[in-house]
């Protein structure tokens, strides 16, 4: 697979059949992943890896805060600026809408973040899920780092037939995450990835892209 073929094919799935991920290749990925680069070199991720019964046991555990309406732990850091100015919102109002509409909930039900929360605490089903963490100390530079991290990780997922979801999601739950992963206070979870085999059966959901004019200047070229 190239590389434009594994940007291309990739994209959130939230349908994972329960075909455990190889250990192996989970090892190749992320020793491929450690190539990523980051200023100065820091290399800032720490990640987690979670499957089998101890991702069992933390999704039990997060799905019943989410199935309970808990609105999560404080925050670390905002998901997204709290006034989302256009085109930023339109974007993220098509998305969510293509989003609902695949996971069959209704934008209007009254449940309706519940339910997302909790589909997202179910990983999707996927049967390994990635916690990306930096250490408390670190700024926007290395969450930059951090971000080319999680898509090279994705796209060498892709080179092994996988399929992935980043879930910023879990860090609603953070607390849950670090008492299961033995994250202690000195570390910040960015986000999770959920990671495994796409189920059969489930049609794929290709969002859209603003077109280059909206996000590309050429000067000089
Ligand atoms: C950092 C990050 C966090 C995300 N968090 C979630 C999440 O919690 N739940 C979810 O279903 N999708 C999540 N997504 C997926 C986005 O919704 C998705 O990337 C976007 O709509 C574009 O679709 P595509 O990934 O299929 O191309 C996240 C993506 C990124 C990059």
């Amino acid at each position: 697979m190239d590389v434009y073929e594994a940007v291309e094919s990739r994209r959130s799935v939230r349908a994972f059949s329960d075909e455990p991920v190889p250990r192996e290749v989970l090892d190749r990925v992320l020793a491929a992943a450690s190539r990523s680069p980051s200023s100065g070199n820091l290399q800032p991720w720490q990640v987690v890896v979670v499957a089998g019964e101890p991702l069992a046991a933390l999704k039990e555990r997060a799905g019943a805060r989410a199935r309970a309406g808990d609105p999560g732990d404080e925050r670390v850091y905002p998901m997204y600026p709290p006034a989302l100015a256009e085109p930023y919102a339109g974007r993220f109002a098509a998305a969510a809408a293509q989003r609902y509409a695949a996971l069959g909930i209704d934008r209007d039900d009254p449940g309706r973040p519940a339910r997302v929360a909790a589909l997202n605490t179910e990983a999707f089903g996927a049967p390994a899920v990635l916690f990306l963490y930096l250490d408390r100390a670190m700024g926007p530079g290395q969450w930059a780092d951090a971000g080319m991290y999680l898509q090279t990780v994705m796209l060498l997922l892709r080179a092994e037939g996988l399929h992935s979801c980043p879930q910023v999601m879990w860090t609603m739950y953070r607390r849950t995450v670090d008492a299961a992963v033995g994250a202690d206070d000195g570390l910040v979870l960015v986000c999770g990835v959920a990671v495994g085999f796409e189920r059969d059966g489930v049609p794929p959901l290709r969002t859209g892209r603003a077109p280059l004019s909206e996000t590309v200047r050429f000067v000089g070229v």
